[in-house]
């Protein structure tokens, strides 16, 4: 089937949600992936921070293979081989006691609130006068269903399906003021992503993550970490709160844990998980033999690559760096292991330099308007970087040139041109 094919049924098919690139991809193979017309790409982006062993990874086909063919689904009434391995090794890395598993980063979020409202609950016994308020980030995201949107601190996802769950305050990134004055003793959990990832890769500082650790245990509020995008080794460690030297009541996973197949995770503590009683919470799919089995080798796979996460990170941070000092239009490179953001100061010319590394046959990706994202698989190596960086700087030199030239009074032309030029 041809990309124009399917661009016209999906158009006539689909709930228009996705403003896609015009890229038909048909299969992939370690960093790369084949589009429809045999055209390679270097795969920096792995599906928004999913595919994290690459594709086609040999130990993951395996285990997907056999698995698929002994047993893929049970639901939760019964039990299964796989739940308990991956519940053990995840509580063993994270230093939590407990896990449930759900189908999406969006589910184990709302799992993550639902345990805060209902260990809030279960302090008071009858759960009358509970606390309820919840704290989250200004510029953060948590998913799309309406625990997450609420929790989102981005009007434009917020605002359309107004009115949101009530009892949820924003409090800006790396404010210590204005989380102490928003901290009070009916709030029962205040919720951060360590690392934000759609709001344009900003790091937690080491102040506020831990004043807003301290701010919880004091006041027996639950401390949340979202790590669905930063967390299982993306920034060179298995949890990104592991470089604050702080470890959270609640932390919900998802993206790479299953090497592309959809499973999300909370995990939380003894003490934490008493609110809970069957029934209480629970899901169809989530946690599936299938899933959980792939999970336990991606664990595996992961454990052995941290360093070369944090090698390759170092390394591809520094060379974005360098790019940084060579154009001007770059106005940050921030980032933690393979979770890397270059800054421009125009938006448009965010969006042109993507367009063109994907004709270059690169695949990075754009968040927070101004903001170039890099969630590269972790078996990403040396050559792979220098390519992108080759191609990165070529495109920032012919795309920017307008934009700076307008910036700094050169000449005439437009960033618009520009794109235009590059592209004609
Ligand atoms: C930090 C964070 N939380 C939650 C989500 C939602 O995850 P999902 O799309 O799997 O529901 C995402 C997705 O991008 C995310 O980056």
């Amino acid at each position: 089937m041809s990309l124009v094919t399917v661009k016209r049924a999906e158009a006539e098919l689909l709930l228009p949600t996705y403003d896609r690139h015009p890229v038909l991809f048909t299969r992939g193979r370690g960093v790369y992936l084949w589009d429809s017309k045999g055209k390679k790409y270097l795969d920096l982006l792995s599906g928004i921070g999913v595919n994290a062993l690459g594709h086609g990874h040999p130990a993951i086909h395996k285990v997907l293979v056999e698995q698929a063919g002994r047993l893929i689904h049970t639901s939760n009434l019964f039990f299964h081989e796989f739940q308990a391995e991956l519940a053990r090794q995840l509580t063993k890395m994270s230093g939590l006691d407990r896990a449930f598993f759900s189908n999406s980063g969006t589910e184990a979020w709302e799992g993550a609130l639902k345990l805060a409202r209902a260990y809030a609950h279960a302090q008071t016994g009858t759960g009358n006068n509970a606390k309820s308020r919840i704290l989250a980030l200004d510029n953060s995201f948590h998913g799309r269903t309406f625990g997450a949107l609420a929790t989102t601190g981005q009007t434009k996802y917020r605002e359309p399906f107004a009115p949101m769950l009530p009892g949820v305050s924003f409090v800006g990134i790396n404010d210590l003021e204005d989380l102490r004055w928003k901290f009070d003793s009916s709030v029962c959990a205040i919720c951060l992503e360590t690392v934000q990832g759609e709001g344009g890769i900003s790091p937690l500082s080491p102040e506020f993550l831990r004043l807003a650790r301290e701010l919880t245990r004091k006041n027996d509020a639950l401390l949340i970490l979202d790590e669905i995008q930063c967390g299982l080794g993306r920034t060179g460690r298995y949890f990104a709160y592991q470089h604050y030297g702080v470890t959270p009541d609640v932390v919900a996973v998802a993206k790479p844990l299953a090497a592309g197949l959809p499973l999300g995770a909370l995990l939380t503590t003894h003490k934490v998980a008493t609110c809970m009683h069957p029934g209480l919470h629970g899901t169809t799919f989530g946690g599936g033999p299938l899933t959980c089995a792939v999970a336990v080798e991606f664990v595996k796979q992961m454990k052995s690559l941290l360093p070369h996460v944090q090698n390759l990170g170092n390394y591809f941070k520094e060379q974005l760096a360098e790019l940084e000092k060579k154009h001007p239009a770059v106005r940050e490179v921030r980032g933690l292991g393979l979770m890397l953001a270059m800054e421009l100061d125009d938006a448009d010319a965010a969006q042109a330099v993507v367009k063109r590394m994907l004709e270059e046959g690169i695949i990075i990706n754009r968040t927070h308007d101004k903001v170039l994202r890099f969630l590269p698989p972790y078996i990403i190596e040396k050559k792979h970087v220098d390519q992108a960086i080759h191609a990165l700087d070529r495109v920032l030199a012919a795309v920017l040139r307008g934009g700076i030239s307008r910036k700094y009074g050169k000449n005439e032309g437009t960033i618009a041109d520009e794109v235009a030029l590059a592209h004609a």
